[in-house]
C-alpha cells in the first residue's frame, strides 16, 4: 500500500516530522529555508498533503500547478495564508489550529501590554546602556493597568481571555467591538461591555487588538483611529500585521497622538517600518506570543493529527471548508486521488 506524500513547508519538532513519516512519505524542511512561491510550487509537486505555517501562501497559482494537492493543515489559528475561497474552488481542504493556543495567547497580549504600559523594555536598555545614575520621581512614569478601562478590538476566544485576565486579575473595566456581541452573562462575567468602534478608541486606556486579517481589516487602525485615541493610551497588535497602518502608527509615536505602542505584527515581517525601530515608546517582539514549547508542540500536533485524520478516512479536527467534503471528495490513503 502507497503511502501519501507529505510536504512540511518550515522547520518542526522533531518528534512531528518522526510520527508523520510514520503515516506518510515525507519532504520535510528540516532547514528551515523560507521559500519563493516559485520554491513553493517546485516543492509541492507530486504531495498530497502539507502541513504550513502563517508564511507559507497557498495562492490560485500555487493550486493550479499542484493537481495532487488534497490538504494544507495550518500550524496557525490565522490562515489569511490561504486563499480559502481558491482551495474550496480547487476541491483542496484546509484546516487551521485554533483552541490550543487560546490561553498561551492571551497570556502575552497581557504581557505585552503591561511591558508598554509600564515601560519595561525602554528602561531596561537605558539602564543597560549605563545611563541610570539616579531615582527620579518620574522615571519611566508609565500608565496603571489595575483599574483601567480596557479595550478589545475582536473578542473571540483570544479576546475573551484577555477579557478575563483584566476584568478578574486586574479589576479593569472591558470594551469591546467584534461583529457580533457575546451572551449578557458572558459580558457580566467579563465585566464587558459592547460598544461602536468609535466609542472604543475614545474610550479605552489600553486597546488591544485580536481581529482576524481580512481585506475588511485592512489599515483598521490607521491615522484616523490613532487620533481618536487618548493621548495617555496604549495600542497593543497580537493580531496580525497589516491591520495596523505602521507607517501612521510610526507618525503617532513620534507625534505623542497616543503614549505607547506594543507590536508582536508587522506589515511585511520580519521587515519593519525604519521609523518603528527608531521609536522608544514602542515595545517590539517577533510573532512569537503563541510560543511557549507546549503550545508551539500542541499547534504542531493538531496540524498533524488533521493530516492524518484525513488520510485515515476520520474526520477533520478543525476544517476550515468542510463543504470540501461533500462536494464528494474523500480520502484514498492508499492511492491518493489526484484532483483532475
Ligand atoms: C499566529 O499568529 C497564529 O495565527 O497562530
Amino acid at each position: 500500500m502507497s503511502k501519501p506524500h507529505i510536504l512540511l513547508a518550515r522547520a518542526v519538532f522533531p518528534e512531528i516530522v518522526d510520527k508523520l513519516a510514520r503515516h506518510f512519505h515525507v519532504a520535510a524542511n528540516q532547514s528551515d529555508v523560507v521559500w519563493t512561491q516559485a520554491q513553493l510550487i517546485e516543492q509541492l509537486k507530486g504531495q498530497h498533503g502539507a502541513f504550513t505555517t502563517g508564511g507559507d501562501q497557498i495562492d490560485a497559482a500555487v493550486l493550479a500547478a499542484s493537481p495532487e494537492l488534497r490538504i494544507c493543515a495550518n500550524m496557525a489559528v490565522g490562515y489569511n495564508n490561504f486563499d480559502l475561497e481558491a482551495m474550496t474552488r480547487a476541491g483542496v481542504l484546509g484546516t487551521n489550529a485554533p483552541d490550543v493556543l487560546t490561553e498561551t495567547t492571551a497570556d502575552f497580549g497581557f504581557a505585552l501590554l503591561m511591558a508598554t504600559a509600564r515601560r519595561i523594555t525602554e528602561s531596561e536598555h537605558y539602564l543597560r546602556a549605563g545611563r541610570w545614575t539616579k531615582w527620579s520621581y518620574d522615571l519611566f512614569a508609565g500608565a496603571d493597568i489595575h483599574g483601567a478601562t480596557l479595550g478589545i478590538l475582536g473578542m473571540g476566544r483570544i479576546g475573551q481571555g484577555i477579557a478575563r485576565r483584566g476584568a478578574h486579575g486586574f479589576g479593569m473595566k472591558v470594551v469591546y467591538h467584534n461583529r457580533s456581541q457575546l451572551a449578557s452573562d458572558v459580558e457580566a462575567d467579563l465585566n464587558a461591555r459592547y460598544v461602536s468602534k468609535q466609542e472604543l478608541l475614545e474610550v479605552a486606556d489600553h486597546l488591544v487588538l485580536v481581529l482576524p486579517y481580512s481585506p475588511s481589516s485592512h489599515h483598521a487602525i490607521g491615522a484616523a483611529e490613532l487620533a481618536s485615541m487618548k493621548p495617555t493610551a496604549t495600542l497593543v497588535n497580537i493580531a496580525r500585521g497589516g491591520i495596523v497602518d505602521d507607517a501612521a502608527l510610526a507618525q503617532a509615536l513620534r507625534n505623542k497622538t497616543i503614549a505607547a505602542a506594543g507590536l508582536d505584527v508587522f506589515e511585511g515581517e520580519p521587515q519593519l517600518h525604519p521609523e518603528l525601530l527608531k521609536a522608544s515608546n514602542v515595545v517590539l517582539t517577533p510573532h512569537i506570543a503563541s510560543a511557549s514549547i507546549p503550545t508551539r508542540l500542541a499547534m504542531a500536533n493538531l496540524a498533524a493529527d488533521n493530516l492524518i485524520a484525513f488520510f485515515t478516512g476520520q474526520p477533520l479536527l478543525t476544517p476550515l471548508n468542510p463543504g470540501v467534503l461533500t462536494a464528494g471528495l474523500t480520502a484514498q490513503p492508499s492511492a491518493p486521488a489526484s484532483r483532475t
